[in-house]
C-alpha cells in the first residue's frame, strides 16, 4: 500500500471566502466587533449548508429553519433573499465545488447589557470553505457513539449558537476514539447527536424523536424521512428509550456533512450485528440518487 497521500479532490486548495454584512474578503480576514452580542451572548443563530457540484443542497430547508430561528430569538430586518443571493455569490466567486457554506446572523453590535439595545444592526456572516469529506469510511464500515446525558437548553430547535453543551459532549465522544455522542435525558428518551439526529430500527420500522424543542428539526432528518415514506419503510415518531437499545437492530446519524451514517457500537456495545444494516444501506443508496439528481438537473 501506498503511503503517499493521495491528492486534494478538485476545487480542495480554494481559499475559504466569507461575506460580511455584503462584503466579499478572505475568510482569513474577516473580523467581527468585539462588542458583537453573538461574540459576548451567544445571542446569534446559524446554518450550514452543503454545496454538492457548487449548488447549496436543500436551500429552501435551510433558510426556512434559519427563518424559524431569527422570529424565535426576535431578531428582525433580516433580508433572507439577500442573505440566500450572497450565500450564492459567495459559492460561485470561490469556485467552489464539494463546500459547506456557513451563514451566521447575530443580534449586532451594542454595549455589553442583557436586554435587547435598541437600534443594533443584525451582523450577517457567511463564509464557504472546500469540504474534505471525513465521513467516507464511516459510511462504509459504520463507527461508534458514546452515551451521554443531554445537559442542553429546552430549545434545541433554535439553531443557536451557543453551542458549549455541544462542544463538550461531543469532546468526550472524540476522546473515546467515537464519532458522535446520543445525548438522553433525564427520563432516559434519547434526544439527537451533538451535531445530527439520531434514527433506529426496530423489528423494520423507523424510529426517532419526535419533532419538538428537545431537537433540532434536522434538514437530513426531514429529507430521510421523506426518503423512507416513499421507500415504503414504516416511520414512528415516538423516539427510543435508553432501556431499547439493546433490542435495536440498527441506529444512524444523518447530518448535512454526515448524511447517512450507521452506527455500529453504543459505548462499545455492538448495535445489532454489529455492522451496517439493510435500511441503513437502502437509505444511504436513495440519498445519494436524490443527490446525483439534484447534481443533474438545470437550474
Ligand atoms: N449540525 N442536531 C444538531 C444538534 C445539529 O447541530 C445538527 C446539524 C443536526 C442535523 O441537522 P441538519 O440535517 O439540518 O444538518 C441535528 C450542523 C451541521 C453543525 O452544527 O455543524
Amino acid at each position: 500500500m501506498s503511503t503517499r497521500a493521495a491528492p486534494p479532490a478538485a476545487g480542495t486548495d480554494i481559499a475559504p471566502l466569507a461575506n460580511v454584512n455584503g462584503e466579499r474578503v478572505p475568510l482569513a480576514e474577516a473580523k467581527v466587533p468585539v462588542l458583537d452580542r453573538g461574540f459576548l451572548f451567544g445571542d446569534s443563530v446559524y446554518e450550514v449548508l452543503r454545496v454538492y457540484g457548487g449548488k447549496p443542497w436543500l436551500e429552501d430547508e435551510h433558510f426556512a429553519r434559519l427563518g424559524h430561528s431569527l422570529g424565535e430569538i426576535r431578531i428582525t430586518g433580516v433580508d433572507l433573499d439577500r442573505v440566500r443571493r450572497r450565500v450564492r455569490e459567495t459559492i460561485a466567486a470561490g469556485p467552489f465545488h464539494e463546500a459547506t457554506a456557513y451563514v451566521q446572523i447575530t443580534r449586532g453590535a451594542a454595549p455589553r447589557s442583557h436586554p435587547f439595545p435598541s437600534g443594533a444592526v443584525p451582523f450577517e456572516l457567511i463564509f464557504v470553505q472546500p469540504f474534505r469529506d471525513p465521513y467516507v469510511e464511516a459510511r462504509q464500515n459504520g463507527g461508534g457513539v458514546v452515551m451521554l446525558e443531554d445537559i442542553r437548553w429546552s430549545r434545541c430547535d433554535i439553531k443557536s449558537t451557543n453551542l458549549l453543551a455541544n462542544v463538550l459532549s461531543m469532546q468526550a465522544a472524540k476522546e473515546a476514539g467515537c464519532l458522535e455522542a446520543i445525548l438522553y435525558r433525564a427520563d432516559g428518551t434519547l434526544t439527537e447527536g451533538t451535531h445530527s439526529s439520531l434514527f433506529g430500527v426496530v423489528a423494520g420500522t423507523l424510529r426517532t424523536a419526535p419533532r419538538t424543542k428537545a431537537i433540532l428539526p434536522g434538514v437530513t432528518r426531514g429529507l430521510v424521512t421523506r426518503l423512507a415514506n416513499e421507500a415504503g419503510v414504516p416511520i414512528d415518531e415516538r423516539g427510543l428509550k435508553r432501556e431499547e437499545l439493546a433490542r435495536v437492530d440498527e441506529l444512524f446519524l444523518t447530518g448535512t456533512t454526515t448524511e447517512v451514517l450507521p452506527v455500529v457500537t453504543i459505548d462499545g456495545r455492538p448495535v445489532g450485528d454489529g455492522r451496517p444494516g439493510p435500511v441503513t444501506r437502502r437509505l444511504q443508496e436513495t440519498y445519494r440518487r436524490t443527490v446525483s439528481a439534484f447534481l443533474a438537473k438545470a437550474d
